[in-house]
């Protein structure tokens, strides 16, 4: 898988302003994808969680990533149109860090007879974790990886309690809307 995959598989990596930080986030997937062994194809069958969704869920975890990605832009948007400060939060970031924030699932789970499995690391490292070492290992803003890391009350590094940023909150809250309403609509 190379950038321009990433960018067909989350066209959304094209509202990222800084030609520079777009590259760097792509390449981030692109190693995710490589060391997990994940491809461009299999990618169709990463779901969202490996229990508590139904089979029948039709949606992986490009799709909801994709969510997130446009609830966390449209979030900020309105937003910084209320509250004037909010405009201070940065765009970039949020947007960079919603793309990311699951990347580390690609670690997370195997697929095993076509079945997607918790991986062996799993129980060691959780994906806001990996992912957030993988965004460091490629240089990104702090606030970028830090999306990453705090954007799970159940597995973050302090959990509910981790600290947030104004940009980590808006993607957090995204992600949670769009992962609970996918819960009470596939929920097994
Ligand atoms: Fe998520």
């Amino acid at each position: 898988m190379n950038r321009e995959d990433v960018y067909t598989l989350l066209p959304e990596f094209h509202w990222i302003a800084d030609a520079a930080l777009k590259e760097k986030c792509a390449d981030v997937w692109v190693e995710a994808a490589a060391q997990s062994g994940w491809d461009k194809k299999g990618l169709e069958n990463c779901p969202v969680v490996v229990k508590g969704l139904s089979a029948n869920c039709p949606y992986n975890n490009l799709d909801h990533t994709r969510g997130v990605t446009k609830l966390s832009a449209t979030m900020y948007d309105a937003m910084s149109g209320c509250y004037p400060e909010a405009g201070a939060c940065e765009r970039d970031m949020i947007i960079a860090g919603a793309l990311l924030h699951d990347v580390g699932k690609l670690f997370e789970y195997d697929l095993v007879d076509g079945q997607p499995v918790l991986s062996a690391e799993a129980a060691m490292f959780t994906h806001p974790t990996t992912g957030a070492c993988l965004a460091k290992k490629h240089g990104l803003p702090d606030k970028v990886t830090h999306i990453i890391l705090a954007h799970s009350d159940l597995l973050s590094p302090g959990g509910s309690q981790a600290f947030q940023t104004r940009e980590s909150l808006i993607v957090k809250n995204a992600d949670a809307m769009c992962f609970f309403y996918l819960l009470k609509h596939y929920g097994a």
